[in-house]
């Protein structure tokens, strides 16, 4: 379990608790593989272990089969070792984004205040303070599903949860003070959103996904407003694809701030971090 890990944001430890077995395990393991269900075996654990009655556990392998993701069914997800809580068409967190996690945890400290735009579930914005040890975590989105959902999430490390467009239901006392902006906006451009695997494309809002013709439309929105946020020498973080890396370094650069790129092969991951001058 992480340092600092606050009550009721839970480790994986918990995966092992096989408390509730209701239908035979190699039944449950057998449908699920036949649905095209790569873990199997882990899924039928976490179904049997979450359902309170034979009747739960039937349905909650219905839905799973018929391609319902097996997060939405459960109500939360696995991110950095946490326990995240989701909600239907909430954006779930993906393994990928732990990269810009892991990044910001290097460039933050203890108590930095923090920035998480664009939140969904606030995944990246508490994972990054239950790794800082502590922080002032300030988390918006534009769905006030999200931000119900964020809220749940983002309160079990003392934060708040903001809904409305980008920065703009920020209290303006936090401008200029904030040491790390995570952004993981919608990246996918429009043309592309057929082309998005069916759990995401049927289980999560089309806001959730779409960023507009070149993908960029709400990442080049928050990029410009991120400098007035930015406390001296703070870092903004935007994840981004391969494809679109230059696109979102350069916006980067035309607003002054010092860009790196970051990408990891292990996590299919590309992040741009951009440092306020001092
Ligand atoms: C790709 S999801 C990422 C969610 C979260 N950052 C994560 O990585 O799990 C993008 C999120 O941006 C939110 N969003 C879209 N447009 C927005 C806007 N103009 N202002 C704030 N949030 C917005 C969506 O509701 C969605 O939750």
């Amino acid at each position: 379990m992480p340092a600092g890990q606050p009550h009721g944001v839970i480790s994986p430890d918990f995966l092992g608790n096989t408390h509730n077995v209701i239908l035979g395990m190699d039944d449950l393991v057998e449908q699920l593989r036949a649905s095209g269900s790569v873990f199997a075996e882990d899924e039928a654990r976490l179904l049997t272990e979450s359902a309170e009655s034979p009747a739960q556990l039937d349905s909650m392998l219905q839905r799973r089969i018929s391609g319902e993701p097996l997060q939405q069914i459960l109500g939360w997800a696995e991110f950095c070792g946490l326990k995240i809580r989701v909600e239907p068409g909430v954006f779930l967190p993906r393994p990928r984004s732990e990269f810009l996690v892991e990044k910001a945890i290097r460039l933050g400290h203890r108590g930095a205040t923090v920035l998480d735009v664009c939140c969904g579930t606030g995944a990246l914005g508490v994972a990054t303070a239950v790794g800082l040890g502590a922080a002032d975590l300030h988390a918006t989105d534009i769905d006030p599903i999200a931000a119900r959902c964020a809220a749940a999430n983002v309160d079990e490390v003392g934060g708040r949860v903001y809904q409305g467009d980008l920065f703009d239901p920020l209290p303006r006392s936090l401008e200029g003070r904030a040491q790390l902006v995570l952004v993981n906006a919608p990246y996918v451009p429009t043309a592309e959103l057929p082309l998005m695997p069916r759990e995401a494309r049927l289980y999560e809002e089309t806001i959730t996904l779409d960023g507009g013709d070149d993908g960029l439309d709400v990442q080049r929105r928050a990029i410009f407003q991120a400098p007035t946020w930015l406390a001296p020498g703070g870092h903004l973080l935007v994840e981004t694809s391969d494809l679109q890396a230059d696109s979102t370094m350069r916006l980067m650069k035309d607003i002054g701030l010092k860009v790196t790129l970051a990408t990891s092969n292990e996590w299919g991951a590309t992040v741009v971090i951009g440092r306020h001058p001092t």
